[in-house]
């Protein structure tokens, strides 16, 4: 145990060491970065700003639905950020959004409303005033908004899945790099507190070696009265609905990967090798539906064909040896789980969504059994990290448990200097690839699908930055 101890905190000296020199290096020969090469951490744990930091910014949000306003109602709280802009194709979700700006003190018609077409906001992008611009519109309009936003030069804040397609990714990487546009992925799931704690504690050596993690999206159907709308994959607008009638696939894999991926440093010294993934038959949506009182044995969804299965089970085997297991389980009636846990050589956690439990050895009391409750507690305070120390208090307001509060803050704090973001277009593209792979998979009988390297060797010297 003490090996590894000190073993790590060599590491991580090294790392902070290696990153400085990474940066200083990446900065004289624009190799891996595009134009910021500042970071956002560990400035979000400080509280004086850059230097060269904007005061001011003005942010606009295209797609302003059930996400869009949430993280419109965010940003327009953070101190020095102006909504410069909005935009929606529905007239409701611009109304809606105009609720929200007059509750955050904008007089009507003081933010200029873009509508009234697909490609109304390509004007809201020809505006020099906008410094940074949210995308939370529906899946198939993330990739068209996103590129053309890192065309105009805003710095882009996407909501998650991202790209969907393996040609998307790298269109995504290609268009950041070509650009030197900044993309932050707002993969909120990353902030999650306890999935910090386990970050801290990794770097700390306290599990060891990592050997093992799980994942996942796992919430229900049952409930939802998008299920009952009768399916038209060329008009409907909900994604979930849409991509269940189309495709068999882990269709929502970063709430669950984005985390695992920072605790196992990927593309940062790691990377994702390859996975295989396995999917049920599909039946729950129409039982859902047969079941239902405003559906019954003949709405046409109780035996549409979903090619969706109920739940996929996917693989993920790293270069580093470690193994992960992402569960896509977004149907059947059960309660909302992310199902984080790890595994090293030394020990072994599991979070909220599973046993709250933790057994280090040569620390746990009690040989072979969990540390729980006041024990567990005690382990979570301890490695609290420093952004939800210093946070708390603001982010407990601000949705899913406060880690939407730490992505917009960040989101706007990269804005502000231009930052290097703290998840990036090469961690979205490699989360988001795990939709086509897991897909390709499962209509191969379970073949192993290979990674692209969307870094393009980088991996190998890019140093983990995340919560550092
Ligand atoms: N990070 C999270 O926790 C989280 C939570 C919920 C949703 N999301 C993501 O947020 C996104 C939006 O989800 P939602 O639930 O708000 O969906 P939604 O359908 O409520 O909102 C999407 C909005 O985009 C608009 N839109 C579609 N095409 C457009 C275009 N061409 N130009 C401008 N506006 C357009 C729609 O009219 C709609 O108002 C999705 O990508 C979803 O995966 C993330």
């Amino acid at each position: 145990m003490k090996k590894f101890k000190t073993a790590s905190k060599q590491s991580s000296n090294n790392r902070m060491l290696n990153r400085r020199d990474f940066l200083k290096t990446a900065a004289a020969t624009g190799v891996g970065l595009a134009v910021a090469t500042e970071q956002v951490f560990p400035r979000s744990s400080r509280k004086t700003p850059t230097p060269k930091a904007k005061e001011n910014v003005s942010i606009a949000v295209i797609g302003v639905g059930n996400r869009g306003r949430h993280l419109l109602r965010l940003a327009a709280v953070q101190p020095g950020v102006k909504i410069g802009a909005i935009c929606d194709v529905n007239p409701k979700a611009i109304e809606e959004a105009q609720k929200v700006l007059a509750q955050n003190g904008y007089q009507a018609g003081s933010v200029p409303v873009y509508t009234g077409g697909e490609y109304a906001y390509r004007d809201l992008l020809k505006r020099d005033d906008i410094d940074g611009v949210i995308v939370a519109t529906n899946w198939d309009w993330h990739m068209p908004v996103a590129l053309d936003t890192m065309r105009a030069n805003k710095y882009l804040g996407l909501e998650v899945p991202g790209a969907r397609t393996v040609e998307e990714c790298w269109e995504l990487v290609n268009t950041h790099e070509e650009t030197g546009t900044n993309m932050m992925l707002l993969e909120n799931c990353c902030y999650d507190r306890e999935c910090m704690a386990v970050l801290k504690m990794l770097r700390e050596g306290i599990f060891g070696i990592p050997m093992h993690a799980t994942c996942g999206y796992r919430h229900s159907a049952w409930g939802s009265p998008k299920w009952l709308q009768p399916v038209d994959v060329k008009t409907t607008t909900e994604h979930f609905v849409k991509y269940a009638a189309l495709r068999n696939a882990d269709q929502y894999p970063t709430h669950g990967i984005g985390p695992v991926a920072n605790w196992l440093d990927i593309n940062c010294g790691n990377r994702f090798l390859y996975l295989t993934s396995v999917a049920t038959k599909a039946k729950t949506i129409n039982e859902y539906v047969k079941n239902h009182p405003q559906g019954g044995p003949d709405h046409p969804n109780a035996s549409y064909n979903f090619k969706q299965g109920d739940i996929v089970t996917t693989t993920i085997k790293t270069y580093r040896g470690e193994t992960i297991i992402v569960n896509y389980d977004n149907y059947l009636p059960r309660p909302y789980s992310r199902d984080y846990s790890l595994q090293g050589t030394n020990g072994i956690w599991e979070g909220l969504y599973r046993s709250r439990g933790i057994y280090i050895e040569g620390k746990s009391p009690k040989h072979h059994q969990w540390e729980k409750g006041d024990e567990y507690d005690k382990y979570m305070k301890e490695y609290d990290h420093p952004v939800w120390k210093d946070h708390y208090e603001k982010a407990q307001n601000a949705g899913h448990g406060g880690i939407d509060y730490f992505t917009i803050k960040d989101f706007v704090t990269c804005v502000k200097g231009n930052l290097y973001p703290p998840i990036d277009v090469y961690d979205a593209a490699t989360w988001s690839v795990i939709i086509p792979l897991s897909e390709r998979s499962i209509a191969n009988g379970s073949t192993p699908e290979f990674f692209p390297d969307f870094t393009r060797g980088k991996w190998e010297t890019r140093e983990p930055y995340f919560g550092v």
